[in-house]
């Protein structure tokens, strides 16, 4: 049934800006695709449709034509910049995603003076070619994610004003666009402002991670319509029986009435292209403002569900039509699941599943926040392929759409939180925000499959009921599909009125092992994080760090996530954290060191554990938990540990049945799976072995099924070590944007880490490339391995070679292509 004409109840999608008194689609919204163009001859001068446009992007979720190249930065505001005849010839060409600073980052002692300023950004752009084909049209320009406070002002007139850097806004150009150039402004306030999560009247220490500014997610562009779809909601239902359907909800952005009847047509795509349901829908658009339809895709199960291991995916396509105004378009890819949390557990498609994460910060060495698609992705492909987590928490803030975008083909299951850490303002404009923040964040990511809970209280926070009850009110009034949470740092129930208990569980034992409070009686209830490091003395779990506390951290999210296995009532653990991150709370070197994978997305040996959670016929793994050297194996953590069960000194992480364990010449030994109560819920508990003394190359066989599966090598011998290098990808766009990781490390003569603690890294880069990181690395100060990112030039393809030299292990080289 159509229900026209009502304005949206929600009023989610739509915010007035601040300054100005254009009405500015939110979020999700207006994607308007090529095809769409096309269709609605607009783009028949061929993309791109205003001068400097790249080709629409290719995320699933993406609308619009890119806006990422071509802008100038020019560094702190001043008078006038935003106002289009300033003489912006002394600003610096920059393409976004990019990081508003006084100096360049390193990975270390960020300092949140370098970017507590208010920056300034134009973009020169040119409609002349356009004007026929733009009349009647509708341009909006919209921006991912800028850091922390935006304002947009198009030929001298303020279109939009935005406050807050986690979520999307777009600000309508339409009626200040002149032939010939025009210039768009974007003036960022950085400084630290009360917009959560920071508090009113407090410093920038007053949360646990930084917050650098810039433009640092992607702009894109938007042609539409005078009428067109501004949010489409597809919701799956019934998604376990043989009639499931889809229920689908466009909001329609009207500028001007329209005059004769429009029709909306919607389709449920296998994949990206094969229609397999379709419903078509005659709608009256009287007035100008929004409206909204509603309709149902069904006749087309079973679907194919939607899991980790099979993460299949649908494209919902809605069509608006409207006589004299042309056609609009708009895409969601969803998924098919049924995901519940109930007292005894997870269920995902009606099977308890147990949760097996980390926490993410989407912090980058160098960059701040702003990494291209690319590097966004690659962390949900180490979650989830790497470190074989099921969930991720995206802690404290919403995060890249592109990171989200690969949680869906993925299969890693996401909780999603507002902006938030520790703190609540006790005024209402704050509060405020904070409600808005949760309908932003909704209205987003509601058709991710992959996105199967809403934290809608800020992260550990007590009292302001009233708060809680609207922001979980709001994000049930958008999405009434998916349970509300918020993690908790009080195991007290009646502080609680969440749907999902989750709680922050840092318990340990006198002895120092993990372990965790009992579950709150007849509620859902998920550990959101636990281990972490310890704030005010070691571990930090730093590569310099002595060899057993590196060790200590595998064991411990071994013990934090085996302790969850106790009881079906803990739906699962989140262990804090993924990657580390940097804060001022954070030592040494201002970072939290706190991730299982460093800064650089390098594995440390407490990622052991997560490595190794795989079916061996997937993945056999071998993982040992130390450093092998001439003078034997260094000490894990198991036997430091924490019961005073003697295990043995070394551990070693694997999902093999059985070991066997020899030093080069010397008698083999056998070591089998660990049965000690603590890692008695692990899939693959760890191997604990007393090593002989280091006489020669180590070498590990691993058995499964009975035979052969892998085997590893150490040297013992330092003689032969060596520095490799390594980037992620052969090739990447040469758009200015496109980033890949090179990671230059200490190794063996058979590769595996070094410790290694002296000298420095000197790299140098030819081509059309840009290294983004420290040049000379210190690996003293890191512990033996580094890394950088390559970032190509817009415009410019070929090789970019990166060599890197040490003084003792010498010279290693690496080639990425930059392809048009
Ligand atoms: C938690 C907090 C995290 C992090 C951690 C300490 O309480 O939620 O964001 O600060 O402590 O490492």
């Amino acid at each position: 049934m159509v229900h026209a004409s009502d304005q949206d109840p929600s009023g989610a999608c739509c915010k007035r800006a601040e300054y100005g008194a254009k009405e500015t689609p939110a979020d999700g919204h207006g994607r308007v695709a090529r095809r769409a163009l096309l269709r609605a001859g607009l783009a028949g001068a061929a993309l791109p449709l205003i001068a400097g446009c790249a080709e629409p992007e290719r995320a699933a979720n993406k609308p619009g034509l890119s806006f990422n190249a071509g802008w100038l930065f020019g560094g702190a505001y001043q008078p006038r910049a935003e106002l289009a005849d300033f003489d912006d010839s002394a600003f610096t060409p920059v393409t976004v995603p990019h990081t508003a600073a006084h100096t360049p980052l390193s990975w270390r002692d960020w300092d949140p003076a370098a970017w507590q300023d208010v920056w300034i950004y134009r973009r020169h752009f040119d409609v002349s070619s356009l004007v026929s084909a733009l009349r009647g049209q509708r341009v909006f320009a919209r921006f991912d994610g800028v850091m922390v406070n935006a304002t947009v002002v198009c030929n001298d007139q303020v279109m939009a004003s935005h406050r807050g850097g986690y979520l999307p806004f777009s600000a309508e150009l339409t009626d200040a666009l002149r032939p010939g150039e025009n210039v768009l402004a974007v003036v960022v306030d950085a400084r630290c402002i009360a917009v959560p999560p920071v508090p009113a009247g407090s410093d920038p220490a007053s949360i646990d991670f930084m917050q650098p500014a810039g433009i640092y997610r992607d702009v894109s562009v938007l042609v539409v319509p005078r009428a067109f779809i501004s949010d489409l909601s597809a919701t799956p239902a019934d998604v376990l029986t043989a009639r499931p359907r889809v229920d689908v909800r466009c909001t329609i952005d009207t500028a001007r009435p329209v005059t004769g009847r429009a029709t909306l047509l919607a389709e449920l795509l296998d994949g990206e292209a094969r229609p397999i349901a379709s419903q078509i829908l005659p709608l009256d658009i009287s007035g100008s403002g929004l409206s909204s339809a509603s309709l149902s895709l069904t006749g087309f199960g079973p679907a194919r569900l939607w899991s980790p291991d099979s993460p299949a995916l649908y494209t919902v396509r809605a069509r608006l039509t409207v006589p004299g105004a042309g056609a609009h378009e708009a895409t969601r890819r969803i998924g098919f699941r049924d995901a519940a949390f109930r007292p005894d557990g997870f269920y995902l498609n009606g099977q308890r599943l147990q949760l097996f994460g980390l926490d993410r910060h989407q912090m980058f060495p160098y960059a701040g926040m702003a990494m291209p698609a690319r590097v966004q992705r690659r962390d949900a492909e180490i979650l989830r392929n790497e470190l074989n987590c099921n969930m991720v928490r995206c802690s404290h803030y919403p995060q890249s759409p592109h990171f989200l975008d690969a949680c869906d083909e993925l299969g890693l299951m996401v909780w999603e939180e507002a902006p938030g850490w520790g703190h609540v303002s006790p005024d209402v404009a704050w509060q405020d925000l904070v409600v808005e923040n949760v309908r932003d964040m909704v209205t987003r990511d509601r058709s991710h499959p992959s996105v199967i809970i809403w934290g809608t209280r800020l992260n550990e926070t007590r009292g302001y009921p009233a708060l809680w009850a609207a922001t979980r009110e709001a994000a049930r009034a958008l999405d009434p599909s998916r349970p509300s949470a918020g993690a908790m740092h009080v195991h007290n129930p009646v502080e609680w009125a969440e749907d999902v208990f989750a709680f922050n569980d840092y318990s340990v034992t006198r002895q120092g092992a993990a372990r965790l409070a009992p579950p709150v009686p007849g509620v859902p209830y998920l550990i959101t994080e636990s281990v972490g490091v310890m704030e005010t003395r070691p571990p930090h779990f730093a590569w310099t760090d002595p060899p057993e506390m590196l060790a200590r951290q595998a064991d411990l999210h071994a013990q934090a996530h085996s302790a969850a296995g106790e009881s079906t009532a803990y739906a699962g653990l989140l262990g804090w954290a993924g990657f580390d991150y940097h804060s001022l709370l954070g030592r040494p070197y201002s970072v939290k060191w706190a991730g299982v994978a460093d800064g650089f997305r390098v594995p440390k040996p407490g990622a052991a554990i997560y490595q190794a959670q795989v079916d061996p016929k997937v993945r056999p793994v071998i993982i040992p938990v130390f450093f092998w050297g001439p003078g034997g194996s260094s000490a894990a953590g198991g036997a430091s540990g924490a019961s005073g069960a003697v295990l043995g000194d070394a551990m070693i992480a694997s999902n093999c049945e059985r070991l066997e364990i020899a030093v080069e010449g010397g008698p083999s030994m056998t070591a089998l799976p660990s049965d000690a109560p603590r890692y008695r819920n692990l899939p693959y508990p760890p191997f604990f072995v007393t090593m002989p003394p280091a006489s020669g190359d180590l070498v590990i066989a691993g058995y499964a099924g009975g035979r052969a599966v892998a085997e590893l090598r150490m040297s013992a011998d330092p003689a032969f070590d060596r520095l490799a290098i390594a980037a992620d990808d052969e090739a990447i766009a040469a758009d200015g944007s496109d980033a890949t990781r090179v990671v230059f490390r200490a190794v063996d003569a058979y590769g595996n880490q070094r410790r290694y603690l002296t000298g420095e890294v000197t790299l140098a880069l030819a081509g059309p490339g840009t290294l983004l990181g420290d040049n000379p690395f210190e690996f003293g100060a890191y512990g033996g391995l580094g890394a950088v990112w390559v970032r190509s030039l817009p415009g410019q393809p070929g090789v970019i070679a990166i060599a890197a030299e040490h003084p003792v292990l010498g010279q290693a080289a690496v080639q990425v292509r930059a392809t048009a």
